[in-house]
């Protein structure tokens, strides 16, 4: 971990807040690409992970931007109420699990509410490539929109399309139009709901085509969660996955070297065999089709008694 100095620290829409952070002695900063996110040790002691959402040319500062979550864990809540402009917060190297390809077709670019900071920093980057994209900004009103203002002005106009539901269903945005002909590459993030139906109308895209980013860092904790046993098929080895423990965590722990990058269900790398078992999919990456064979084991969990899994 490094330790930055907060430069500026300031509420830029109904809940969020951004930080600018740089270092004490005006030094360069470890380099990022468009996509990249750091782990801040917050005041509440809580690891959280941020995007990086300014231009990845910047060499000496990092910018993120936060948002305040009453209902969660403490992290956002101690970030936005406690941290201010002076302080120093230790922050880890950049790591982009959610990384741009070379996209000769174009970019759809696909934000929920905070799930812009990534985003932005991607359209910060095919603006400076001179790269064709379009990004569709899903909110739910203006004063809950971060960098709105800077999204509707040049460079960014007639590249950005801002939409609010003022928390209607009926008012979502639609979009199979944009999705129905693959062209390109989709790089999408925000909340479960509209990842889940990027993910339903994009299943007949390659599978390469669409990337995911979640918001969490590590899996997706539900109050009904009950400990279950994950069996591997080729051992015959069994062990018990306990609520509130991935089978990722349980299988590192006894020495499994199963591959994996984000831990919060987007990336794909710790995608595994299923052989049976009733599991609940937390992922943003299986389609329908695939999850009777397939799990990732950094988010999904069986529901009870026991899954097998083909390791
Ligand atoms: S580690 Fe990324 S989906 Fe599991």
């Amino acid at each position: 971990m490094r330790h930055l100095r907060v430069v500026r620290a300031q509420k830029i829409a109904d809940d969020i807040f951004e930080f600018e952070l740089q270092d004490p002695a005006g030094a360069a900063l470890l380099p990022f690409t468009a996509g990249s996110h750091v782990l801040v040790n917050t005041p509440s002691g809580e690891e959280r992970k941020y995007s990086l959402c300014n231009d990845p040319l910047e060499a000496d500062r990092y910018v993120i931007a936060v948002k305040r979550d009453a209902n969660g864990r403490g992290g956002s809540l101690a970030m936005c109420d406690q941290v201010k402009a002076g302080d120093m917060l230790a922050i880890s190297e950049p790591r982009n699990d959610f990384a741009l390809v070379k996209s000769f077709a174009g970019y759809i670019l696909i934000a929920g509410g905070i799930g812009i900071t990534p985003i932005l920093a991607m359209a910060r980057h095919l603006l400076n490539e001179g790269a064709s994209f379009k990004l569709y900004y899903l909110t739910r009103n203006r004063a809950s929109t971060a960098y709105a203002d800077e999204l509707s002005q040049p460079p960014f106009k007639g590249k950005v399309v801002i939409h609010h539901d003022e928390g209607d269903p009926a008012r979502a945005f639609d979009l199979w139009p944009v999705l129905e002909k693959p062209r390109g590459h989709i790089f999408c993030c925000g909340p479960a709901g509209l990842m889940e139906s990027v993910r339903d109308m994009s299943g007949h895209w390659s599978k390469t085509a669409v990337h995911f980013e979640a918001f969490t860092d590590g899996h997706t904790i539900k109050p009904e969660d009950k400990s279950f046993s994950v069996r591997l098929a080729k051992s015959g080895v069994s062990y018990e996955v306990p609520a509130g423990q991935p089978i990722l965590d349980v299988l590192r722990k006894h020495g499994h070297h199963v591959p994996y990058s984000c831990a919060s269900g987007s990336c794909g790398s710790c995608r595994t065999g299923l052989i049976s078992g009733d599991v609940d999919h937390r992922d943003f990456v299986l389609q329908d089709g695939e999850k009777s064979s397939q799990i990732m084991v950094c988010v999904s969990r069986g529901r009870g008694g026991e899954i097998v899994i083909d390791l």
